[in-house]
């Protein structure tokens, strides 16, 4: 069998040529010989290069730079060194700072064949594996959005279903767990996805500048009014707004903004004529809307205007399916930024994530390895690169992770699960359920909604 494997061979002298030329294995070999890394770096980058054969004996002092400006340039270029009899520390040493393999002279062919016969089986591997990658990659994004869990699945099918068609939506959640990213997604895969999808940071703007933020005014409505300004609505005519964090909205405005929604009329601050505009709205806020009823700092009709397309991103914490990919997700996209290889967090890391209660959401997961990505030495981030009140955290994760060891729960877990378990059961019998848990089916859906189970 041929292998189809680009060789570079870094000798002088011919003894290994000959070995390499005479294997039946190699396809294609190219003698470089050069000890200035530059042009080798050169040599590489015009020709597709994946096994350097490099002489240790003519890079004793270079071989480690050599191994570093290669895997800078190319993570996944094998390289074996040859030399005499090393010390086996020398050799773990070499192999541990990136040489995949290290032979002995005199090279023999059937040492050489079996190390490139074995090569070959990796990058095979490593091949299917990336193309394994990415088709997940596909498969769990949407729209810039990364999820697999259940949870995040459904979102992804219910924007598609509703982003055509909505006059207004509200999108509740968490601080951090994608609201912003889905109200552009709901844009971009509306009808009006060609005009600017106009923005409104509710929690930017002071109070007494709302109404007219949001609706314009007319030339003298007050001191310093000396012309009629339009208002975000007004802009977004034909359009979409986007009013983030719309909890922030004082009282006094959003009677406005209910007439707005139901018969898409307005009248500016000062003016006595009534605008008509054909506005879509997507709303977001992080607050418990219902408790702001409560506490009669927002409208219950207004609420029930928004409320009746509700998009809900669940917590961090109870979709940490999605935690891996996310991962996966930032590392890749750090690694460009900050201009390192990095492929993944260890072992220890990867449970401590999975453990974590993320009060930050999708935006404390960045934000740490972020910061990570900037101070690591290494591939793979460790306990070490994350922020402090992580490494504290650890401690007290572990201990957690003893009561989950013994399998105890909070009474509320077990709840969840139980009805999860008999939800699958019934086969999402929402009458069946409730019959079983001796409840009424507005408890049962007022749970459901409360632990966020998919039905
Ligand atoms: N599913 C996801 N896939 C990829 N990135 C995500 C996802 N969810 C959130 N993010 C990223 O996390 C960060 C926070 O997201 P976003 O600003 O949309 O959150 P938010 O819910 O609007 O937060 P806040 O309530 O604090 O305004 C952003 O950088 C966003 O790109
Ligand atoms: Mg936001």
């Amino acid at each position: 069998m041929v292998l189809k494997m680009n060789l570079l061979l870094m000798d002088e002298g011919r003894s290994i040529y000959d070995i390499v030329k005479n294997s039946p294995l190699i396809g294609k070999c190219e003698v470089f010989y050069s000890d200035n890394t530059n042009s080798i770096l050169k040599y590489i980058k015009k020709h597709n290069v994946d096994v350097v054969l490099a002489d240790f004996d003519r890079y004793p002092k270079n071989a480690l730079s050599l191994i570093k400006a290669l895997h800078h340039f190319d993570s996944l270029i094998d390289i074996i060194l040859i030399g005499q009899a090393e010390t086996t520390e020398k050799v773990v040493d070499m192999i541990k700072k990136g040489a995949t393999d290290y032979l002995e002279k005199p090279v023999k062919q059937e040492m050489l064949n079996r190390t490139l016969q074995s090569l070959n089986e990796k990058k095979n591997l490593r091949k299917e594996t990336f193309l394994l990658e990415k088709r997940l990659e596909e498969k769990y994004s949407f729209q810039g959005m990364i999820g697999k869990s259940p949870y995040m699945l459904e979102i992804f099918s219910l924007l598609e279903k509703i982003s055509k068609f909505f006059s207004s939506i509200l999108i509740t959640g968490e601080t951090g767990t994608g609201k912003e990213l889905v109200a552009h997604a709901i844009h971009d895969l509306s009808t009006r996805s060609s005009r600017d999808l106009v923005i409104c940071d509710c929690v930017s703007i002071p109070e007494n500048l709302f109404e007219s933020e949001l609706f314009g005014y007319q030339k003298g409505a007050f001191t310093g009014a000396s012309k009629n300004k339009h208002g975000l609505f007004q802009a977004a005519h034909k359009g979409i707004i986007f009013l983030d964090e719309i909890g922030e909205i004082p009282l006094s405005v959003q009677a406005k903004l209910l007439r707005v929604l139901e018969n898409h009329q307005f009248r500016p601050l000062g003016s006595n004529e009534t605008k008509e505009v054909d506005v879509k709205v997507i709303a977001a806020t992080n607050r418990d809307l219902s408790e702001c009823i409560e506490n009669r700092t927002f409208r219950k009709d207004l609420f029930h205007r928004l409320n009746k397309m509700e998009v809900h991103l669940p917590p961090l914490r109870e979709r940490k399916e999605d935690i891996p990919l996310l991962v996966r997700y930032f590392l890749k996209n750090l690694s460009q930024k900050v201009d390192k290889n990095l492929k993944g967090t260890s072992m220890q890391v990867q449970k401590l994530f999975s453990k974590y209660k993320w009060p930050g959401n999708v935006r404390e997961l960045e934000n740490v390895l972020e910061r990570a990505a900037l101070v690591t030495k290494k591939e793979f981030i460790a306990l070490q690169d994350l922020p402090e009140y992580f490494q504290k955290n650890s401690a007290s994760i572990q201990n957690t992770s003893m009561i989950q060891k013994q399998n105890l729960c909070s009474l509320e877990e077990l709840e969840k699960d139980y009805i999860t378990y008999l939800l699958e059961e019934t086969g999402h019998n929402i009458k069946k359920t409730a019959r079983i848990l001796d409840v009424s089916r507005t408890t049962l859906y007022n749970k459901l909604k409360k632990y966020h189970i998919p039905h």
